[in-house]
């Protein structure tokens, strides 16, 4: 049996700690295909091409800390406007999200390109105040200097090139559920996103 859980939305909105939780409820494996374009990102840092980074891409270069910086995002949502590049990730993220036992798969077009047919969407929203200042205190606490106002400008950067892009842009798939974060806590977020994928369940 396949069942696909979409959770797409902007960038620091709490895809990844709601896409863990409700993989872990159902037993589900989960993709954050965001680290995808991050390991793509980081490996034109080092000086590579994106479209050989994206098409040699391995499981090993998903691993690492250093993932997360926000020099790395940044990296990220500038090789991910190119159409190659996302064309090359396609294969692998398509068979994740149709793999025997359920799969939870978080990032931007997840709904609406990777996987069109999942059972269940979810969009995840919140504020881009609410989203820089999470963000800001998760890059503190791993011992990343950087302001507020840094924060939000990356986030604000980011969100539009995701936005604007021609291809596979972020978008809200139609039949999406949407949960806006703003005002709600983590165990409040995960509840709503098991309700909504709780409600397409056969
Ligand atoms: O964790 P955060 O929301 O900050 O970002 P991420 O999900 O790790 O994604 C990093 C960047 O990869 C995004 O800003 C997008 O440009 C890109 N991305 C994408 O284009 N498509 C996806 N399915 C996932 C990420």
């Amino acid at each position: 049996m396949s069942f696909t859980i979409a959770i797409d939305g902007p960038a620091a909105a709490g895809k990844g700690t709601i896409s863990k939780a409700v993989a872990r409820h159902f037993g589900f494996a989960h993709l954050d295909t965001g680290l995808l374009y991050r390991a793509v990102g980081a490996k034109t840092l080092r000086g590579a091409d994106a479209i050989e980074a994206a098409r040699g891409l391995q499981a090993a270069d998903l691993e690492g800390d250093a993932l997360r910086s926000p020099e790395v995002a940044q990296a990220a949502s500038k090789v991910a406007v190119i159409p190659e590049v996302r064309a090359a990730l396609v294969d692998f993220q398509r068979a994740f999200a149709r793999r025997s036992g359920g799969a939870v798969l978080d990032g931007r077009d997840i709904g609406t390109v990777i996987c069109p047919e999942a059972e269940a969407k979810l969009f995840v929203t919140a504020s881009a105040e609410v989203r820089a200042e999470r963000r800001y205190l998760e890059l503190v606490d791993k011992g990343h200097e950087t302001s507020r106002d840094n924060v939000l400008a990356d986030v604000v950067a980011r969100d539009a090139r995701d936005r604007d892009r021609a291809t596979a842009p972020l978008v809200a798939a139609e039949d999406a559920v949407l949960i806006d974060t703003s005002e709600m806590d983590i165990d409040a977020a995960v509840a709503a996103a098991i309700a909504a994928v709780e409600a397409r369940r056969p």
